[in-house]
C-alpha cells in the first residue's frame, strides 16, 4: 500500500515536472517543442519497450538488438566523432507508462530521437507524444498503418499489416485451406487491424470466414470463443494475437478437440511459444526475417548477437538492430540533429542494407519488405517459406 502511494506521488511529481519543463503546449512538429539539439558531447537516443509484462520478450529482444548496434557504432568511432548514449525505459506493456516514458525521454533526457515500440497500440501512444514534441521516432516492428499516419516525425523499418494479412491469407489459401475461423484481440490495434486485413484478402481470394470471435488483453479463458469456432468446422483458425494469448488459445483449442492448424502473424514471435508444448505443432505464422537466411548480413549479425547474448536473435532483435543503424546512418546525412532535419534524413533513406533486408522509407514513412513464414514444431519455430509483396 505504502509503495503504491509512493508510486502515485512520484508519478504526480514527474507529471508536474514535465508540465513545468514544457516550453510550449500543444506544439506541432513544425514548431518543434523539444528545442535545438546540442552539437557537442554524446548524442542521446531514447528507447522505450515492454521489458516486463505479458509481452516482455518483445522489449527484451528489441533492446538487445538496439544495444548491440550502439555498442558496435561506438566501437567504430560513433557518429561524426560523437558517441551514442542510449537511455531505455521499461513501459511494462502499458499505455500510461508509454506516455510517461516518452515524455521523460524528450523533456528530461533531451533525446534527439526515440526507438520504439513493438506493439502497435503502444507505438501509437508514444508516437503522439514524439510528434507533438517534434522528435523523430522509429518503430522497429509495429505494423499497424496508424502508427506512421500520426505524422512526419514517425517512421518504421518493417512492413505493414495490409501486406501481412495478405501473406497469411495467401499462404493458407494456396495450401488448400479455404475456410477460416478467426479469433483476435479487440483491445489491440495490431490484432484488430490485422484481422480485418486478413479477412479482406482471404475473401478476395475466394476464401470464407466461418466464425469471427474476439477476446481482450488479460483474458485467459477462450473456451466460449473456441467452442463457437469449432461449430463452424473451419480448415484453420487465424489468430492474429500476441504470444502469451496464442499459447493459451492453442492449448485450450486442443483440449476442445480442435485439430486444425492455427495461423497467425508476427505477434507470435517469442521463445515462450515453447509453453504450448505440442499444441502448436504444424502451425504457421508470418514474420519479418529468418535467422536461417544465408545472406551474409544475416549470418554475420547472427554470430555477433550470439557472441553477445548467447542466444539466437528473433525478428524483433534484428529489427531493433536495423532501426538503430538506420538512425545512425540518417544522423550522418542530416543537416543537423534537430527534430525536423533528422526526420527529413530518416524519411529520405533509400536502400539501406539492413539485416532484415534492404530498407527504403516510402512516402508514407513505411518500409516495403518480404515476409517469411515460420513453422512451429516441438515448441520452437523455423523458416518455412518466403512471401513477396504482390505486384
Ligand atoms: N507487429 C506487431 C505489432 O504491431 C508487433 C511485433 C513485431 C511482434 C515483430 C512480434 C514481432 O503490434
Amino acid at each position: 500500500m505504502q509503495s503504491k502511494i509512493a508510486a502515485v506521488l512520484i508519478a504526480t511529481f514527474l507529471l508536474v515536472g514535465f508540465s513545468c519543463n514544457k516550453n510550449e503546449s500543444g506544439s506541432t512538429a513544425s514548431s518543434a517543442g523539444a528545442g535545438a539539439a546540442s552539437t557537442t558531447g554524446d548524442i542521446v537516443v531514447g528507447e522505450y519497450g515492454s521489458m516486463t509484462g505479458s509481452e516482455a520478450t518483445f522489449g527484451i529482444s528489441t533492446d538487445n538488438g538496439v544495444k548491440l548496434a550502439v555498442k558496435e557504432r561506438n566501437t567504430a568511432g560513433g557518429v561524426n566523432g560523437r558517441k551514442i548514449k542510449l537511455i531505455s525505459y521499461d513501459d511494462q506493456g502499458k499505455q500510461q507508462e508509454v506516455v510517461t516514458a516518452v515524455t521523460r525521454l524528450i523533456q528530461q533526457d533531451h533525446v534527439v530521437a526515440v526507438i520504439g515500440e513493438v506493439a502497435s497500440s503502444l507505438s501509437i501512444a508514444g508516437g503522439q507524444v514524439a510528434q507533438r514534441n517534434g522528435v523523430p521516432m522509429i518503430s522497429p516492428s509495429s505494423t499497424n498503418p496508424q502508427v506512421t499516419e500520426i505524422g512526419d516525425m514517425i517512421s518504421r523499418v518493417c512492413f505493414i499489416d495490409p501486406f501481412q494479412g495478405y501473406v497469411g491469407a495467401k499462404f493458407a489459401y494456396d495450401r488448400g485451406m479455404k475456410t477460416a475461423g478467426v479469433l483476435y484481440d479487440r483491445s489491440q490495434a495490431y490484432s484488430t487491424g490485422l484481422k480485418n486485413d486478413f479477412i479482406k484478402a482471404f475473401k478476395q481470394m475466394g476464401g470464407t470466414v466461418t466464425t469471427e470471435q474476439a477476446y481482450s488483453k488479460g483474458d485467459n479463458d477462450f473456451s466460449a470463443q473456441l467452442t463457437a469456432i469449432r461449430g463452424g468446422n473451419p480448415d484453420f483458425i487465424y489468430v492474429p494475437g500476441y504470444y502469451t494469448d496464442v499459447v493459451n488459445v492453442a492449448r485450450q483449442a486442443r483440449k476442445l478437440g480442435i485439430k486444425v492448424p492455427l495461423i497467425g502473424g508476427d505477434g507470435w514471435v517469442s521463445e515462450e511459444l515453447k509453453n504450448a508444448g505440442d499444441a502448436l505443432d504444424g502451425c504457421f505464422f508470418s514474420d519479418h526475417y529468418a535467422h536461417e537466411d544465408p545472406r551474409p548480413e544475416v549470418q554475420e549479425f547472427l554470430k555477433r548477437y550470439q557472441a553477445a547474448y548467447g542466444r539466437t536473435p528473433d525478428s524483433m532483435a534484428a529489427l531493433g538492430y536495423d532501426a538503430a543503424n538506420l538512425l545512425f546512418d540518417a544522423m550522418t546525412r542530416a543537416k543537423s540533429l534537430d527534430g525536423k532535419d533528422l526526420a527529413a534524413a530518416i524519411n529520405s533513406t533509400k536502400d539501406f542494407k539492413g539485416v532484415t533486408g534492404n530498407i527504403t522509407i516510402d512516402e508514407k514513412r513505411n518500409a516495403r519488405k518480404l515476409a517469411v513464414i515460420q513453422k512451429v514444431q516441438g515448441g520452437s519455430f523455423s523458416y518455412f517459406a518466403t512471401v513477396e509483396p504482390p505486384k
